[in-house]
């Protein structure tokens, strides 16, 4: 990473789709140099509710403005449909630029629409959320929902760049601010390193260098990316058995808990790395959360087993001494019995 007063410039190397990830207050200033050469219009897609102060001045393009949805039912293919017709309606041609302003949500839709318009046009993202920072703006996966699955439709579709505008987070709502902190616990665990201490920014900039590593090693997920998935297999089933009453960061706290748990109960770590977990989670990211109640823990195991990271069984990415690893075919036993321990070290 390159650190220039306030901003820290962090390169994700993909060859001649490099591009930076620029980290600080401010941050959104830098968009005008991510644009590519050529772009005469920018659709800036964004939601209600995002300041106005967080869209990035561009002197000199034809800006456009295109508000999605709040919440997962905004997250279709309707809504790519509605925003490819508003790109139409304002000329967008293959050489202009689509510029997602926002959280997750924003990021994975802008950036699909993009993917999907004239076959491809740039896009360029500025965070706003915590867990945009850390994760979803980085990295190229862009996608909705349908009816069967979450992020079941989509693309790999890296973007020109990505601003984390940190002065989007003094204004961040609670809750939203401790999914980013959910989020950003398992990059303690695939890092092995303790960057608890550190600024805000320095740990969104640690967290994103991360990120980038991975994602130059192993653009598509086909191996090393997958660690990425830490806590997911049992978030993405709490999520969906709460009817996403339960956010996406709370939902990853809580299954990075579970996979030291069952981790522990395979034999590959000890109970000192267990409470490792807590501390990290509970202490260090200040989250209290607790498992829902009223979870049937069958469903929850079914709703495991159809993860769409699962290989040919449940699949999780699970601790050991040498770091973490993808585990498929890990026994039900097992998971119930972790599942147990773990509610009763809750109560
Ligand atoms: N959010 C996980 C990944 O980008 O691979």
């Amino acid at each position: 990473m390159v650190v220039m007063g306030d901003m820290i410039d962090v390169p994700v190397e993909l060859g001649d789709r490099s591009y930076l990830v620029a980290v600080g207050h401010g941050a959104r200033s830098r968009v005008a140099s991510m644009l590519p050469s050529g772009a005469k219009r920018v659709a800036i897609v964004t939601q209600e509710g995002i300041p106005s102060e967080y869209l990035p001045h561009l002197d000199g393009y034809a800006v456009t403005h295109h508000i999605i949805g709040n919440g997962e039912a905004h997250k279709s293919l309707s809504t790519i449909e509605k925003l490819c017709s508003e790109f139409a309606q304002a000329g967008l041609t293959r050489a202009d630029v689509v510029v997602g302003v926002g959280g997750g949500m924003v990021t994975d839709v802008a950036g699909f629409a993009a993917a999907s318009y004239h076959r491809g046009i740039a896009v360029v993202h500025v965070a706003t959320t915590l867990l945009a920072m850390i994760d979803a703006a980085i990295g190229g996966k862009t996608g909705v929902n349908i009816a069967e699955g979450k992020n079941l439709v989509g693309a790999f579709w890296q973007p020109h760049g990505v601003a984390c505008e940190m002065d989007a987070l003094a204004t961040l709502p609670e809750r939203e601010m401790r999914c980013g902190l959910g989020e950003m616990a398992k990059y303690h665990f695939i890092a092995r390193e303790d960057f608890t201490a550190l600024p805000l920014v320095d740990r969104v900039a640690r967290c994103a260098e991360i990120k980038a590593n991975i994602v130059s090693a192993d653009e598509r997920e086909g191996g090393v990316r997958a660690l990425l998935n830490y806590g997911h297999t049992l978030a993405h089933a709490i999520e969906i058995e709460t009817n996403f009453a339960m956010a996406h960061g709370e939902a990853v706290a809580i299954g990075l808990l579970y996979a030291a748990h069952l981790a522990h109960v395979m034999g590959r770590i000890d109970s000192a790395r267990v409470d490792e977990h807590y501390r990290v989670v509970n202490e260090v990211y200040g989250s209290d959360l607790v498992m829902p109640a009223g979870l049937d823990e069958s469903r929850l195991i079914a709703a495991m087993g159809r993860d769409k990271k699962a290989l040919e069984s449940i699949t999780f990415v699970l601790d050991s001494v040498n770091g973490l690893e993808v585990v498929p075919g890990v026994l039900e036993a097992d998971i119930r019995t972790a599942l147990t321990a773990f509610s009763q070290r809750l109560s």
